[in-house]
């Protein structure tokens, strides 16, 4: 017999039953929804709302309860609807009528609420975690790497000289600002919307202080139909879950094509790469590209809830039921990717010949080429100019810049001398850019000391 039966003459369709239900996803909210029942009817025993010994007789029901469903002995059923129900029937089948005294001053609206934000409060702080494993790798690979010189491209063209130490920074700073931005979302979600019921909250003397302290929450949410109707949190957290996923996915761009036999930058693991059923030379990149196409999936999941929510009435509908497969999805995705993602750049070898054969072709010198003769006092527009100039004579012979006789640097200006070789080298191009950001080994090395800082404050 369902909760309702009071109001309604038959019996739910079977096709309603099952197309209404929750539990096949929402029971992985039993811990959250046995910690809330807890904390309400503790804050109910105290305000005299129950009996005391009421209140003791339920919370260690619901403590049972939760050993038991540890041990996978209590079995949910579709006919109990959700997470919600399915605990307070087993709590009363369990402990007989004070098991219904439960759900006084309470709603399943409030009761929801309260069970998912602290479900992603805590997935938060996971993944915040793997996040720092992965800036803690990262900074180990930049230690390895401040001297392997390798192009730096725009428009995936060989652009200026820069080191893999600068670029692992890159993806460190990234990956600290996903931090941040999961940290200020885990402060906002950090109200209790426990004791808003329904919408309208209870005449009864709930203390909501009480329970939002109880259940770790900096404060009670400040508007009970706001409390009830609000998924800002899973939306915002669902954005900096894709923003981090983008993220990683570029980086796993930049890996697939420098593990490509065209880069050969770098080169993964066996124990990171997969083989090819058919053809026996392949070594696969199939980790990062999965990582790459997981983000998509994500992106899927913002997109889902936020759709979901767009045309929603307050406070709470059923629509929003709908909101907790597309955070689970996005939570076990970046869970499953960055744990990866770290190990195995970890294990990944560097190719430091190649990477700095590659800088060693394709003119990535030319601007330090024309920042020679700006220092010997031409107009950098005119000494642009001159080296293009260069580049194409350089085309036309097959030389680079480094092989160039001086007579020819000589006979499109005067101003070239012999040290433009020594101007030209790699070395120099990298380690005359020591401005703050740069890719100069000590500039780097600061960046470096600055993501220790912040991964020593956390
Ligand atoms: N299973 C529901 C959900 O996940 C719980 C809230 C139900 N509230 C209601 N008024 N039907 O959203």
């Amino acid at each position: 017999m369902k909760l309702w039966a009071g109001r309604f003459q038959k019996e739910t369709d079977t096709l309603v039953n099952d197309f209404n239900s929750s539990i096949t996803f929402d029971a992985r909210l039993y811990r959250e929804d046995i910690a809330g029942s807890i904390a309400h009817a503790a804050m109910l025993g105290k305000q005299g709302i129950i009996e005391p010994h009421e209140a003791e007789k339920i919370i260690e029901g619901l403590q049972a309860i939760l050993a038991d469903v540890e041990a996978g002995q209590v079995e949910f059923s579709l006919d109990n609807e959700d997470i919600h129900m399915n605990i307070e029937a087993e709590l009363t089948s369990r402990i007989g009528d004070t098991g219904k005294r439960l759900h006084t001053a309470r709603s399943r609206n409030d009761q929801v609420a309260v069970d998912f934000r602290l479900y992603v409060k805590k997935e938060i702080s996971k993944i915040i975690g793997m996040v720092l494993n992965l800036e803690g790798v990262l900074v180990k690979k930049a230690e390895e790497t401040l001297d392997a010189v390798m192009p730096g491209y725009t428009h995936l063209q060989r652009a200026q000289p820069t080191t893999l130490a600068h670029y692992m920074m890159a993806y460190a700073n990234m990956l600290r600002r996903d931090v941040t931005r999961l940290e200020d979302c885990l402060e906002r979600m950090d109200e209790c919307p426990l004791g808003a019921g329904a919408l309208a909250t209870s005449t009864y003397p709930v203390d909501r202080f009480q329970t939002a302290q109880a259940l770790g929450f900096r404060k009670p949410t400040e508007n009970s139909l706001d409390s009830v109707s609000d998924r800002d949190f899973a939306l915002e957290f669902l954005s900096a879950c894709s923003i981090l996923m983008m993220h990683l996915s570029r980086f796993s761009e930049e890996l697939i094509l420098w593990c490509s036999w065209e880069f050969k930058f770098v080169e993964l693991d066996d124990a990171y790469s997969t083989g090819s059923s058919i053809m026996p030379q392949k070594k696969n990149p199939d980790v990062a590209e999965l990582v790459r196409g997981k983000t998509g999936r994500v992106y899927g999941s913002l997109i889902t809830l936020l759709t979901v929510m767009k045309g929603l009435p307050l406070a709470y509908n059923k629509d929003m039921q709908e909101d907790k497969e597309p955070v689970f999805d996005a939570i076990d995705t970046v869970e499953m990717c960055l744990p990866v993602f770290t190990a195995m750049l970890d294990t990944l070898t560097v190719r430091r010949d190649n990477m700095r054969r590659a800088a060693s072709g394709g003119f990535i010198n030319a601007t330090d080429c024309a920042d020679y003769l700006v220092k010997k006092g031409l107009p950098f527009r005119e000494a642009y100019m001159i080296v293009g100039r260069l580049v194409h004579m350089c085309l036309r012979t097959g030389e680079t810049l480094d092989t160039l006789p001086l007579k020819d640097f000589r006979s499109v200006s005067a101003l070239f001398d012999a040290d433009v070789y020594q101007a030209l080298e790699l070395k120099t191009c990298v380690g005359g850019r020591k401005v703050y950001g740069g890719p100069a080994p000590d500039a780097v090395q600061a960046q470096i000391d600055h993501i220790k800082d912040f991964l020593k404050e956390r």
